[in-house]
């Protein structure tokens, strides 16, 4: 018998499990959050007698005798307190970290009430934070410390809710105090848990799947193989190239593909039946590059090849421009591999309600993409599935394609009970896309001032065994692969590659990122040779209001390079050695694709429901939509509250991609705004009862084939610059991140993303890669180079408004911008201080590769 107090409680167990375990799913307290189950990533942290451990770590066997507190076990007082530091100064963005920054808050405060920047940095080195960057999180423990000492009571201030002020986030307090849902969280009455067998290579013949054994385990309700697929069996955003599952007589195409998945009594004996199917596999050589998928005679990945998309952006002439130039540069970078590594796994649980009608619970980013997805596979009408979203653990492009949620509703379908399916840590890195991998050959050349004039670049990406949105990020990192100036002579053509890795697509950048770190770095190279500064021969080509993109896009009034620029020249005048990178960045799908926002707004009880499927991911749309709705209606919070993601109830507003929510919804939010505000003029909110007001905003642009000399292909840019500087040993000990934001619609919230996304974009220059070994990760959540507090620098935001179009208010995309700089800023502060070009990533030779072996050797 084991005994000990659960907040408070005293406790008996007879059986020892895990801590973990025992506390989710037993205890059903659900602050306690599942990252890893590997003792990496801190979400499941309690104190164990006051210290803060992670519960994954433990089994009830080795808490006999000891007091566990978890956040629901905390006083009252303190709830308050962390609540309100942690909402005040923007620290929560997906959450789901939250609740274990809060348990070693606590555990740090008990015994040192006023601990100092580097023991609170201390104190969470052991909790990941995805979103962060980790600054707020430690500001919010400062400020805890602060009125716990001081006997402080602070209430959070409800009803700053405007654009452009600092509102708590609409979700903060569930979030941070664990009572808020994520998926894997819920349980039901009669719930199965499912389980997917994946291939064992990343490409073999399957000659048999046996799955007679799995099917005679005790506790197992089905099995099923992809002839039990009713409805389509090819799912995929454009291209409809990926299988629910792959079947008999067909090849796997990556170590993910799914062969069987499988419903049981209990998650434990769901994987051990999935142990038991047997697959009579022919192994056959599997193409791991895309030179090997690009051979002659290599084998077709996909019917129409091994070629999924081509981009070309040209204009004026560049073999001339290049011929007569005074300076050339000529280099080759790559970039690697990178995972996305949100806190929380994919996770989807599938409800029959009625005969032949699903409720399926998802965290994605869209609702409605998940919606097409299930009933396409289903075979069913629109109105037999609906998809609500419960909080998302953040995403970063990483939970834009299926992963979970069509298996857990053919599991639910085909038995007609509740299934919940949720990936492993290391399922997740097996499965989902990953930011494509990329070889880029670069030519710039400028004339004796260091104007350019001149840029050409070939680019092949590694888009892995499916589409994915590997075409829109081939795209995407083409039509920005000259950088945010004046060019008169393009010449631009990239290629996007099947291979039998791992899918490659959505990641915060699109593309860009990679083609950014190439392009600033060929401008350090030119910028030495003209015999200017890397300021110098930037701010010289910046575009402005009026000049043409390299795209042929005419740049708007709002356009702010000079200005990001101009913002952090002071820096480098104090540290002429300081890196420095810019970027642009499009807000809204474009180039002629079919982009919608769309908002109704609901009076119910006395209150404005608004209703949207924008997703939030943790970049905080809920918050944005509630401030332009207040903004526009002449409403306060109190009056308002926000729906969650539901395709029964909140319209289609798109995918949570391209940086496009707070525009494109943002800007369908004022439009409901201002449809209630005509009748508020006349009508208290009491007299609007029952009645509806929608907004809708579609962005209008020009397809890349349009043949337009100047053709729109996106209704916003968002410009920034980065300048980093570097302690004497070479660690980046700061970050200046000017960023042209049209118009904040909550600081708080830009500066979390800025955050977040410098400390991602510093991981993508300096320590991450997500290794693959014939084509499976050789990595795991704890190896792949995720920044943690201790490593994160100083970052100061410096947020540029200058936009004045009507458009969201002003208010532009910054949910990707925010990283593309970081990795060239970087790159740029080691050329500057030792003038070697370092052309992949992540960076050799700094003080951060010292503790990487073996790493893209190939570099
Ligand atoms: S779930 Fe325990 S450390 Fe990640
Ligand atoms: S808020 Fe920390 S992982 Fe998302």
């Amino acid at each position: 018998m084991y005994q000990f107090t659960l907040n408070g409680k005293d406790v008996e167990l007879a059986a020892d499990k895990g801590l973990m375990a025992y506390l989710r799913e037993d205890a059903r307290l659900i602050s306690v959050k599942n990252g890893c189950a590997e003792g990496v990533c801190g979400s499941c942290s309690v104190l164990v007698n006051g210290k803060a451990v992670r519960a994954c770590t433990l089994t009830i066997a080795k808490v006999n005798g000891k007091a566990i507190t978890t956040v629901e076990g905390i006083s009252e007082r303190e709830r308050q307190v962390y609540a309100w530091a942690f909402g005040q100064v923007g620290a929560v963005q997906c959450g789901f970290c939250m609740p274990g920054m809060v348990i070693s808050a606590k555990g740090l405060l008990d015994a040192n009430p006023a601990p100092t920047e580097a023991e609170v940095r201390s104190a969470i080195r052991y909790n990941l934070c995805r979103c962060t960057g980790y600054l707020k999180v430690e500001r919010a423990i400062h400020l805890a410390a602060q009125a716990l000492s001081n006997g402080e009571t602070h209430v959070v201030e409800a009803d700053a809710a405007h654009v452009g002020e600092r509102t708590v986030r609409v979700d903060a307090q569930e979030k941070l105090l664990g009572s808020g849902e994520f998926v894997d969280d819920m349980q039901l009455p009669g719930m199965l848990h499912g389980a997917v067998l994946r291939s064992k290579y990343p490409r073999a013949l399957v000659k048999k799947i046996d799955i007679a054994a799995a099917r005679a385990l005790p506790g197992v309700e089905l099995v099923l193989t992809a002839h039990d697929v009713p409805g389509q069996r090819l799912l995929g955003h454009i291209v409809h190239d990926w299988p629910v599952m792959i079947a008999e007589g067909e090849e796997t195409r990556y170590v993910g593909d799914a062969l069987a998945i499988l419903a049981a009594a209990s998650e434990e004996i769901a994987r051990r039946a999935v142990e038991l199917i047997r697959v009579d596999y022919e192994e056959r050589t599997p193409m791991l590059s895309p030179q090997e998928a690009l051979a002659e005679g290599a084998t077709h990945l996909h019917p129409k090849g091994n070629l999924l998309a081509t981009t070309v952006v040209k204009r004026g002439d560049v073999d001339r421009a290049v011929a007569e130039a005074k300076h050339v540069i000529t280099q080759h970078y790559s970039t690697p591999r990178q995972e996305h590594a949100f806190l929380e796994p994919e996770s989807a649980l599938a409800v029959p309600t009625q005969p032949g009608q699903l409720t399926v619970y998802t965290a994605s980013q869209s609702v409605y993409d998940d919606h097409r997805g299930i009933v396409e596979m289903l075979g069913v009408p629109d109105e037999h599935v609906r998809v609500i979203s419960k909080f998302v653990g953040g995403g970063f492009g990483g939970k834009e394609d299926l992963s979970v949620q069509h298996h857990a509703a053919l599991l639910a379908w085909r038995s007609g009970r509740p299934v919940k399916l949720t990936l492993s840590r290391a399922e997740s890195l097996r499965v989902h896309p990953k930011r494509h991998p990329m070889e880029m050959d670069y030519t710039t050349a400028c004339d004796e001032s260091g104007k350019l004039t001149a840029v050409r670049v070939r680019l092949v990406a590694d888009t892995g065994a499916y589409a994915s949105l590997g075409g829109p990020v081939l795209q995407r990192a083409c039509t920005h692969a000259a950088g945010p100036y004046q060019i008169d002579n393009v010449d631009i053509e990239g290629r996007a590659i099947y291979t039998n890795n791992i899918p490659s697509g959505a990641f915060r950048g699109f593309g860009v990122t990679q083609t950014c770190f190439a392009m600033e770095s060929n401008l350090n190279l030119l910028a030495r040779e003209v015999g200017i500064s890397p300021w110098e021969i930037r701010f010289r080509n910046a575009i402005e209001p009026g000049g043409v993109l390299s795209n042929g896009q005419i740049a708007d009034a709002g356009t702010a390079l000079k200005e990001t620029l101009l913002a952090v020249k002071d820096v480098i005048d104090a540290h002429p050695d300081a890196g420095i990178a810019c970027a642009f960045k499009n807000t809204g799908k474009g180039v002629g694709v079919k982009d919608v926002g769309r908002v109704r707004l609901k009076v119910e009880d006395g209150k404005v429901v608004i209703c949207t499927s924008a997703a939030c991911m943790g970049q905080g749309i809920a918050t944005v939509v509630l401030q332009i709705v207040a903004q526009a209606a002449g409403l306060s919070r109190s009056d308002l509250r926000v729906h969650e993601p539901d395709t029964f109830i909140t319209p289609d507003s798109g995918t949570s991609t391209a940086s496009r929510q707070t525009t494109v919804t943002g800007e369908a939010a004022r439009r409901a705004g201002e449809a209630l505000k005509r009748e508020l003029n006349h009508h208290p909110l009491a007299d609007l009862e029952g009645r509806d007001f929608y907004g809708e905003y579609e962005c209008v642009t020009d397809p890349m084939t349009s043949g337009k000399p100047n053709r729109v292909s996106h209704v916003a840019y968002g410009f920034a610059t980065q300048v980093v500087i570097l302690d004497a040993e070479g660690r980046v000990q700061k970050v200046i991140a000017a960023h042209d934001v049209g118009r904040a619609i909550n600081p708080n919230g830009v500066e979390g993303q800025i955050e977040g996304g410098v400390a991602m974009g510093m991981g993508f220059a300096l320590t991450e890669e997500f290794a693959v070994r014939n084509g499976a990760p050789a990595v795991t959540l704890g190896t792949l180079g995720l920044i943690r507090s201790t490593h994160t620098p100083e970052i100061e935001c410096r947020i540029i408004e200058k936009n004045q179009a009507e458009l969201a208010y002003g208010a532009k995309g910054v949910g990707e911008i925010v990283m593309i700089p970081t990795a060239p800023a970087i790159a740029c502060a080691y050329f500057q201080r030792d003038g070697k070009l370092r052309n992949c990533l992540p960076l050799r030779e700094t003080p951060y590769s010292r503790n990487r072996k073996g790493a893209l050797e190939s570099c």
